[in-house]
């Protein structure tokens, strides 16, 4: 399935409207992140972060565990927003990875320009998948 222009359009703007919603008192850098099933839902997070700072969790990760706590693990596309268009820390690629190479990333600065889009395959080559488990 490929992302219709409309649901690039919708799921860019869920991104931006959540970022409003992120818990970053520390870095004071907000991330909303936004992520499609291959079912059509939409499924949101915020990067929430932690006086103990390594607790914070990221915008991406928050979305993609609500979307498993659905029931959900079929990801199509993910539109991460920030004021400058940021990319996706290593961990998030990972994370991400575990459910597909082909989610589509689709970074976006506070205008709402699309700064950059690509897949996960293209952000983390030599993802560490389910398969490197087995013998
Ligand atoms: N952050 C995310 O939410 N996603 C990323 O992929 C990169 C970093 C958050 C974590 C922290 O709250 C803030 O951005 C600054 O690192």
């Amino acid at each position: 399935m490929t992302l219709t222009d409309d649901k690039q359009q919708e799921l860019i703007q869920a991104a931006q409207q959540v970022k409003a919603k992120a818990y970053a008192p520390y870095s004071n850098y907000q991330v909303g992140a936004a992520l499609l099933t291959k079912s059509g839902k939409i499924f949101l997070g915020v990067n929430v972060e932690n006086a103990a700072y390594p607790d914070t969790i990221c915008a991406e990760r928050s979305a993609a565990v609500s979307a498993v706590s659905a029931g959900e693990r079929e990801f199509e596309a993910i539109a991460v927003a920030t004021r400058n268009g940021g990319t996706p820390c290593g961990s998030c690629r990972q994370f991400l990875s575990e459910f597909g190479l082909d989610i589509e990333v689709l970074l976006v600065d506070e205008h709402g320009d699309l700064i950059q889009q690509s897949t996960i395959r293209e952000l983390l080559p030599g993802a560490f998948q389910p398969h490197d488990l087995l013998d």
